[in-house]
């Protein structure tokens, strides 16, 4: 096993040899990630609780596989089902299961930083799956990792590689709303990517220029343009449930027009580079951002992403709890 990691709560400002060292990991347990029969036995004893506060179902679903596939047991609470619906506070709900004899604990929740203030309250590792507008840093990996994979630039063993210097990754559509976006900006500009984030002002504001590593990271309204260079398209979910309340129609004018110059329409599909690849975090809204066909179709590595997130989350899950599953995070409440 790796030294412990301590938390993962985001991609941005990771060191970079963190980051490769998160997807060796990944790449060491791909094989057998999607083997229901595989238990690697590393973190038999430990117990990793899910606390997902927001609905999930690949992030949640590939964590829980994840840890069975390595040997620990899984408790799961959110929604609806917790004290926190009695006044509790996310915080002694956090330190609660923890008491409960957790190694570690998966958050997702819609405040920005809800990880990071349950970190600061546990003596456990924890991991972010999901916070808010802010970060979903296994996601990113998982992209970038499919980025490798299609495109011929997965690590040596051992090797820490994962150099996508030279690729184009398109990220479209409700970029400003997304902690997906939020993470790869990062994660795939500080392997060497460039990544252009497409859509129209409200949703890639000319601001995003300043996210990811410095000259890597442009903004364009021109999809088709883009379409024409970029090595991988990732399709974003429009984020209504993030608008504030504000309405459709103020938000992408009408589904019409923005699907006009937006959408990833079978046609558009057809004019992608050779080997370029659809991606997708999920869950999609088919025929809005995205057709079904184009979806399903054969660029299309979108249930892979899928798969892979298994692979990652057990590499963030023995990166993170370290030699004997056993890592503290070395803060308050440890
Ligand atoms: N991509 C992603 O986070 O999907 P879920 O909301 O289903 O976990």
């Amino acid at each position: 096993m790796s030294a412990a990691g301590g938390d993962l709560l985001g991609l941005i400002g990771e060191p970079v040899d963190r980051v490769r060292r998160l997807l060796d990991l990944a790449q060491r347990y791909e094989p057998i990630a999607n083997d229901p029969s595989a238990n690697t036995g590393e973190l038999a004893g430990r117990m990793v609780g899910l606390l997902f506060f927001e609905d999930s179902t690949r992030t949640r679903m590939s964590f829980e596989a994840a840890a069975v596939r390595l040997g620990a047991s899984v408790m799961i609470a959110g929604g609806s089902g917790t004290s926190i619906s009695k006044g509790e506070t996310i915080e002694d709900t956090a330190r609660t299961v923890e008491s409960l004899g957790m190694s570690a604990l998966v958050i997702r929740g819609t405040p920005v930083g809800i990880a990071h203030m349950v970190a600061r309250v546990v003596g456990c590792p924890v991991i972010n799956a999901g916070d808010g507008a802010h970060e979903h840093p296994t996601q990113a990996l998982l992209d970038a990792y499919a980025v490798a994979e299609a495109h011929g630039r997965l690590g040596h063993a051992g090797g820490g590689w994962w150099d996508l210097s030279g690729l184009t990754v398109a990220i479209v559509g409700d970029v400003a709303h997304s902690r997906v976006a939020r993470s790869n900006l990062a994660c795939l500009t500080m392997l060497g990517a460039k990544v252009v984030c497409v859509g129209p002002p409200g949703l890639a504001p000319a601001g995003l220029c300043g996210l990811g590593e410095p000259g890597l990271v442009e903004v364009s309204r021109d999809l088709d343009d883009v379409l024409e260079r970029a090595d991988a398209v990732m399709m974003l979910r429009m984020q209504f449930e993030r608008h504030g309340g504000a309405g459709e129609g103020s938000v992408l004018g009408s589904r019409r027009q923005y699907r006009e110059l937006f959408a990833l329409t079978r046609e558009r599909a057809g004019r992608m580079k050779d080997g370029a690849i659809v991606m997708h975090p999920g869950p999609m809204n088919r025929g809005l951002e995205i057709d079904g066909a184009v979806a399903d179709g054969e660029r299309s590595v979108i249930l892979r992403q899928v798969a892979l997130g298994v692979a990652v989350r057990m590499g963030a899950l023995v990166e993170c709890l370290g030699e004997g599953g056993d890592a503290r995070n070395g803060r308050a409440g440890a």
